[in-house]
Formats: C-alpha cells, sequence, structure tokens
C-alpha cells in the first residue's frame, strides 16, 4: 500500500509500575506491542521501524517478527523526539506515506488503519490522524480546532486548560498518517519546559500555521484507547478477549458465560463445541467439533479432536488428544502426551510425554510418566511409572490389552507384554513377557482371635 510505519514504543511506562519495558506486557499470551505490528503488517508495508529504548534487547528479542528494524532513542525525550530519532531511517521512501503509532495502543485494526489511509489519500490530506471520544478518560491529547472547524493544534491533557476541557471533547488516538516531506518539520519542535519533552502532538499547530491540509477521522474508542495502567491492561484485555469469542461463536461455538471465559487470539474452535465458564484456552490451541470444556480448565497450546471432553477442573499444556476421548475431573497433562481416540484419563490422573493407545482407561490416581502405551489397557487406580531414579528418566512400555491391577509400581525401564496381568499392588521391577500374570506381593495371613487375644491381655 505503498506505507511506512513508525511505532514509537522507547518509552518506559512509568505508570505501569513494572520492573519490564511496557510494550512487552502480555495481553492474552502476547507482547502488547505484536498487536500493532501484527495489525499494520496487513498494510503490507515497505518497512516496519520501533523506537526502542528502555529494555531494548528484551524487546528485540520478544518480536517474532523478522521484517523489523529498530532504532535506539538514547534520551526519553518525547514522542517528537522519537520519531525524529526514526527520520534517519525514512531517506529512500519516496512517496510512501508514513504512519506513526504509539507501542502502548494494542486494539488498533488493519480495518482502521486501512480506513484513515483511504481518507488520508482520497483527500490529499498532507496530515490525517484518528481521534475518539470518551469522557471516561483521562491522560489525551484534545483536539483544538479554529472557529471554522478545522483542526488548529492539540494539547496535552494535562497542559490544558479548564475552557480547553470543556470545549474540547474529541481526543487524540496517537495514529497518524503523514506525507514524507512533513518529517523536515519534525527537527523544529520546541521542548515543553515542564515536562523536558518534545511532543509530536505540537506539530499539528506547526502545520496548521503553514497551511498544510490536517483532519482528524472519528473512530471508536473499542479501536484506538491506550494502555498506560494495569487499570488500562484489564480493559483492553477484556475487549480483546471479546473479539475473540465473538469471532468463535459467530463460528458456531456457545460459550455459556462469554465474559468469564479467556480465549487467545490463535485459537481455533470447531461447531458445536460447548465452552463452561471460567476456562483459559491459550495459545495456538486448537479444539475440534462438538467438544465440551467443562469449568476450570486451562488448555495450552495443544489439539483436541471432535467429541473430546474435558471435564472440570483439568490442566492440559502441549499435548494431542484424538476423537472421543474424555479426560479430567481434575487431570494433568503435562507437556508432549499423544492421546489415542476414546481414551479415558479421570481423577487425579498425571501424565507426562506419553503416549497413550485408543481405549485405553486410566480412571483413578495415577502417574503416567515418559511411558508408551498400547491400546485398550486397563490402568488400576492408583498405577504409578517410577520412571525417574534420580539421574536419569526411564521409559515404561505397555502392551495392548494389558490389565494393570490398583497400586502396581512398574519400575521403569521396563516392559509388559501385550495382553498381560499385573496383579494388584504389585511392584514391577522386570519385564512381564506376553499373556502372563505377574504377581509380586507378600503372601496374606490371617492370625485367628488375634484381637480378641489382644482385648484380653489389655484387661489383665
Ligand atoms: C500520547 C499523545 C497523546 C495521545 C496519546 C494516545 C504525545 C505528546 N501525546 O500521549 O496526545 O492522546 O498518546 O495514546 O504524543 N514514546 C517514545 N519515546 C518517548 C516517549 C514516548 O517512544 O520519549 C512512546 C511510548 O513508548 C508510547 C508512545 O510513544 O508507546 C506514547 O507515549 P506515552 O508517554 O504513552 O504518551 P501519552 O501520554 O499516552
Ligand atoms: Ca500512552
Amino acid at each position: 500500500m505503498n506505507v511506512c510505519v513508525v511505532i514509537l514504543a522507547a518509552g518506559r511506562g512509568k505508570r505501569m509500575m513494572s520492573s519490564k519495558p511496557k510494550v512487552l506486557h502480555l495481553i492474552l499470551g502476547k507482547p502488547m506491542i505484536q498487536y500493532t505490528i501484527d495489525a499494520v503488517k496487513e498494510l503490507r508495508p515497505r518497512k516496519i521501524i520501533i523506537v526502542v529504548n528502555s529494555g531494548a534487547e528484551e524487546v528485540k528479542k520478544q518480536i517474532s517478527n523478522s521484517h523489523v528494524s529498530f532504532v535506539f532513542q538514547k534520551e526519553l525525550l518525547g514522542t517528537g523526539n522519537a520519531l525524529l530519532g526514526a527520520k534517519k531511517e525514512l531517506t529512500d521512501i519516496n512517496d510512501n506515506t508514513i504512519i506513526v503509532l504509539n507501542g502502548d495502543s494494542p486494539l488498533i485494526t488493519s480495518k482502521t488503519l486501512k480506513e484513515l489511509l483511504k481518507n488520508h489519500r482520497h483527500s490529499k490530506n498532507d496530515l490525517s490522524f484518528l481521534s475518539f471520544i470518551d469522557e471516561s478518560l483521562s491522560g489525551y491529547g484534545r483536539i483544538l480546532r479554529d472557529e471554522r472547524g478545522r483542526v488548529s493544534s492539540i494539547v496535552e491533557d494535562k497542559h490544558a486548560t479548564l475552557s480547553e476541557k470543556r470545549k474540547a471533547k474529541e481526543l487524540n488516538a496517537g495514529v497518524y498518517a503523514m506525507q514524507p516531506e512533513l518529517l523536515n518539520y519534525i527537527g523544529s519542535l520546541r521542548v515543553h519546559r515542564s515536562s523536558g519533552e518534545y511532543y509530536l502532538t505540537d506539530l499539528i499547530e506547526m502545520l496548521s500555521k503553514n497551511g498544510k491540509k490536517i483532519e482528524a477521522y472519528r473512530c471508536p474508542t473499542e479501536d484506538v484507547r491506550g494502555v498506560n495502567t494495569r487499570e488500562d491492561v484489564s480493559q483492553v484485555t477484556e475487549i480483546l478477549n471479546m473479539r475473540n469469542i465473538s469471532r468463535l461463536m459467530k463460528n458456531g461455538v456457545t460459550f455459556i458465560d462469554p465474559k468469564r471465559a479467556i480465549v487467545h487470539s490463535s485459537v481455533s474452535i470447531g461447531r458445536d463445541t460447548v465452552v463452561y465458564p471460567d476456562t483459559f484456552i491459550e495459545g495456538r490451541t486448537s479444539i475440534g467439533k462438538e467438544c465440551i470444556i467443562y469449568p476450570g480448565v486451562r488448555i495450552y497450546e495443544s489439539k483436541l479432536g471432535n467429541r473430546v471432553t474435558i471435564k472440570d477442573n483439568t490442566l492440559i499444556e502441549l499435548s494431542n488428544i484424538k476423537e472421543g476421548s474424555t479426560i479430567g475431573p481434575f487431570a494433568h497433562l503435562r507437556p508432549h502426551n499423544n492421546i489415542g481416540r476414546n481414551v479415558k484419563i479421570g481423577n487425579f490422573v498425571e501424565l507426562k510425554k506419553s503416549i497413550v493407545g485408543d481405549g485405553t482407561k486410566a480412571q483413578h490416581l495415577s502417574y503416567l510418566g515418559d511411558a508408551i502405551i498400547g491400546e485398550d489397557v486397563n490402568i488400576g487406580a492408583g498405577t504409578i511409572t517410577c520412571n525417574y531414579d534420580g539421574i536419569k528418566k526411564h521409559t515404561t512400555v505397555i502392551g495392548s490389552g494389558v490389565f494393570l491391577g490398583s497400586d502396581s509400581q512398574l519400575i521403569a525401564p521396563v516392559e509388559i507384554g501385550k495382553g498381560a496381568y499385573v496383579a494388584a499392588g504389585t511392584t514391577v521391577t522386570k519385564n512381564v513377557p506376553s499373556h502372563a500374570l505377574a504377581i509380586g506381593r507378600v503372601k496374606q495371613e490371617n492370625i485367628k482371635d488375634w484381637a480378641i487375644k489382644k482385648q484380653l491381655k489389655v484387661q489383665s
């Protein structure tokens, strides 16, 4: 679209009260600035320049995008100074429009940016920017207009007089489209003595005095409000979350209480799946059709097939679960499990790095780690794979059709051949051949009238 983008992200974000750069704060699992990058990328810009300062190295590391370049702002001398620093990267851009926006406004959408650009070009403006009205917010620049209604300047909230505050309800969103020759004016911005900063917003007054064509385009608050405080983080999170949930509801997913589910933007969910409240669906998780996700569940970076049921209070991380399986309640799938079809993992069962074949059941109180488990295996209550010897992890292999009695301990490395039985309470220390019974427990002895004799002893 013949645009170059500058994202201002050097500010310390003092109002966040954090030791981490503001733009790296995670919103629904994604650094705040990544939202802006993702939105501007849809304009296919020739360049994306990010102005950084505090935590520059961390910002560079966290941004999962190779098509951006960074400019280091040495001193935090305001948004005007930040853009001035980016100027040297914008020398060879011909007639490309420059889009400047703040890195702390993750609600911006590519649709709104495209509209701004369209209006900017259609009206042949020198500078266009986004404005909004929201009387509940403070701290934004206020747009002043002359008697003919033309934009004349922007006054920052903290410098505005009472009468300016009363008159000017239209706020600056911090998103600008400008012709490249305007960069020549940036160097002439004057410092504000009270704050020691050069304000990019002062450019408006300078340009209007020079007869340049400036226009503000109104857009909804929901697209442009920024993040300055933790309170803003929570409000912006709520808006972004609702966007994700609305998209899924439109595609046929039921959310019983949409406000009480948290869904990241890279999540996909199939038709007729029902999501109960107090659930977290995170990262690149994909959930199939007709699944049920009961309350208190968190699913991170996992893949669920169709008709999977996740019962209450279950945590699933980096795992695959195939069609028709049921997990939980109170189950924990630690990373890297592959669960087959129609598997049942029940109460207080923990799995780690395990493969579980179709139709296998582990319904109660088990730990299965580094296990390769075949099909139709019955894993009795309290079965434990003893996979760790204090130094190394070892594998347990359980063949198809095996029956593990309750409270079996399998000391890995060990292999149970297919169709074998392990008697309840057995500690398996060596391989069990297929179709054999392994039994390893002390033989029971019943001592006749033992309790009566004990009683008599006490009385005498
Ligand atoms: C700014 C605008 C204000 C607008 C608001 C919209 C100015 C002077 N004010 O105010 O009119 O309503 O955004 O959200 O521009 N930054 C730098 N270097 C600096 C200072 C800031 O890169 O030296 C970056 C910050 O990281 C941030 C952005 O610029 O991403 C805006 O800075 P911030 O201090 O948050 O400005 P606001 O007070 O929000
Ligand atoms: Ca801000």
